[in-house]
């Protein structure tokens, strides 16, 4: 089901990549001082790792050969002293380093914490949660794995091979040259496979990704899975996506494989050639066999780093895309932002006119065509009209989660576009059709419409709304645990704490979207009480279906065509016996 429908990720270019690199450089560099101790370590590390070969040679050609045993055990144990330092030193170096990225790796996935929450309506309705969740976690945490990588076994390496080659240019350019006849194959072949793999790679990660965002729908609709019977097909797809998970990897695997074939080969070529050489053109005999020992040790170094560049190749660009996804993300600009110059709203006083308003949410498909009002503070508005007339867009732009194309919202004397969007919103409460609640208690839940209220503004809310009865009523009270999904509160119960939550802020303008739609007869006498209370003193605008809740109303817009066809109250608009007038015997 949802897996065809979502995007494919597109292919990460070369320059991408280097940019990539670049700002994750950026992201090491303030650990300077980190940096530098593991590099201090890292050096002596390499040296180490460089001097055992000569170490060996040393104590082959100086001592065994001539039989200096004394001088011998000297140089093994000086040998191992340095040795077990540097071991100890690579245990630190293993603590600093992921020290060091588990701080980056919080800080990136805070400043993706962050800026999801600027980000508007449009990039949530555009893209399944799951991939968002997999962008946060799994893509962060990929990002992790590219720093470890290039620090701790990237770096080390290419210092190895550098230094290697010089040290063995110096001792022995013949051996030298012999040793690396492997590299032109191994270049070649690293190049065809690299090819190769790429596109499988990146078909595995758009598959792990549709996987990932299926499995989120499919859990967070559980319910309705369940209640359509569909787990059987919901199980076949699952079943198709992880076969086709499976098979991407497998894909992708054994090519992936050929990369250590191509090194193995190349490898084994060129110790071959080193021997060949050592033996029959340079005929190396007994006296300097420590020489031949040495540079078969500097050889391994040489080939294990390359080796290991192989097996990290993919994995790197893998991570390196998923670096890139996270960036994208951090970087994509929120369509709905404060100005250059925006103000503060001052206290709204509650009047809210629209200026020939005109909206869409896609080019071409007008939602709202020059609608124009002016509601007086402390009105109630009641918007009707059919489903998709664009009623919950009226209230999504004066909250200003979409911004106008045309006209001006304007509050009090203020445009919405001209103050800060924290400003605004902070005044208004707004109650939609999904009334979220989040894993808390009650009381938590309640706090989250205003961040510093007292316990006794938590029940004063809820009494005015008509919720502190029945909250008193389980065993916890307020501090009954809930999930996100309310479980164990029925609807109407639901309904009473998202009032509570938004009308604990005492917001000037209130707004209430099919806040009644999904209570039964007896708990919506209850919940109408609630409102009546909320909604004295302030402008509020009510969307229903239901018409009974809105017979009170100040004012009905009944919107129609991308507009308001009639306005009025109750009773002149069902006089007139227009549109307001069937709606109303449509229901009746
Ligand atoms: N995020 C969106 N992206 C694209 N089109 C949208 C989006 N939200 C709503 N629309 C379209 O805009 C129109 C108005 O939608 P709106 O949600 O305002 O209707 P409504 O009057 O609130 O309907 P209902 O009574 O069913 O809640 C509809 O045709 C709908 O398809
Ligand atoms: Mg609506």
């Amino acid at each position: 089901m949802a897996a065809n429908s979502i995007k494919d990720d597109e292919e990460v270019s070369q320059v991408k990549k280097s940019i990539t690199i670049k700002r994750l450089l950026g992201y090491l560099f303030r650990y300077k001082k980190t940096i530098a101790v593991v590099l201090l370590i890292m050096a002596y590390c390499v040296g180490i790792s460089l001097a055992n070969p000569l170490i060996i040679e040393s104590a082959i050609d100086d001592y065994i050969t001539p039989g200096n045993i004394k001088g011998m055990i000297v140089l093994v144990l000086i040998a191992l002293a340095l040795n077990v330092i540097k071991v100890l030193l690579v245990k630190i170096r293993m603590y600093l380093m992921s020290k060091m990225t588990n701080s980056i790796i919080q800080n990136i996935r805070e400043e993706v914490f962050t800026h999801l929450q600027t980000l508007g309506f449009k990039f949530f309705d555009s893209r399944p949660t799951g991939k968002i969740l997999s962008r946060v976690m799994g893509d962060v945490n990929s990002l992790k794995q590219v720093l470890q990588n290039f620090v701790i076994t990237l770096l080390p390496d290419f210092i190895t091979v550098v230094a290697v080659v010089i040290i063995m240019l110096i001792k022995n350019p013949k051996l030298a040259l012999a040793g690396m006849v492997g590299l032109p194959l191994l270049i070649a072949g690293l190049l065809v496979i690299e090819n190769m793999c790429r596109v499988r790679w990146q078909i595995h990660r758009k598959k792990s990704s549709n996987l990932n965002a299926f499995l989120h729908e499919d859990i967070s609709g559980i319910r309705i899975v369940k209640t359509f019977a569909a787990e059987e097909e919901a199980l076949e797809t699952f079943d198709e996506l992880t076969e086709e998970h499976k098979n991407s990897f497998i894909n992708a695997v054994r090519v992936n494989d050929a990369f250590n074939s191509v090194i193995e080969v190349s490898t084994a070529i060129s110790i071959v050639c080193m021997l060949y050489v050592a033996i029959n053109v340079m005929h190396i005999d007994a006296s300097n066999v420590g020489l031949l020992v040495a540079f078969t040790s500097y050889l391994s170094l040489f080939w294990q780093p390359i080796a290991n560049l192989g097996s990290f190749y993919n994995q790197i660009i893998a991570n390196l895309a998923a670096a890139e996804r996270v960036f994208e993300i951090i970087d994509l600009e929120p369509e709905i932002k404060d100005g250059e110059q925006v103000g503060e709203m001052p206290q709204i006083t509650g009047r809210v006119r629209f200026e020939d308003v005109g909206f869409a949410y896609e080019d071409g498909v007008p939602v709202l065509k020059d609608v124009s009002f002016d509601i007086t503070p402390g009105e109630t508005i009641a918007l009707v009209g059919p489903t998709g007339a664009g009623k919950t867009t009226i209230v999504n732009l004066i909250s200003r989660f979409y911004d106008v194309q045309t006209g001006n919202i304007m509050i009090d004397d203020s445009n919405v576009r001209d103050v800060s969007i924290e400003s605004l919103r902070s005044q208004l409460g707004i109650m939609t059709q999904d009334n979220f609640l989040f894993t808390g208690t009650i009381r938590e839940n309640i706090r989250y419409g205003k961040l510093d209220a007292t316990d006794e503004e938590i029940e004063e809310a809820c009494k005015k709304v008509g919720a502190h009865d029945f909250i008193m009523k389980l065993e916890k009270g307020y501090e009954t645990e809930l999930t996100e999904r309310g479980g164990g509160l029925s609807a109407g119960q639901k309904q009473l704490l998202a009032f509570a939550r938004t009308i604990i802020s005492d917001p000037r303008i209130l707004i209430l979207d099919e806040a009644t739609s999904s209570i039964d007869t007896k708990s919506e006498l209850m919940v109408q009480k609630g409102i009546a209370t909320i909604l004295k003193g302030r402008t509020s605008f009510v969307i229903a279906h239901r018409l009974s809740t809105i017979r009170n109303a100040d004012r009905i817009f009944v919107i129609e065509n991308g507009g308001i066809a009639e306005s009025g109250k109750h009773d002149e608009l069902m006089a007139k016996k227009g549109l307001y007038y069937n709606l109303n015997m449509a229901q009746a």
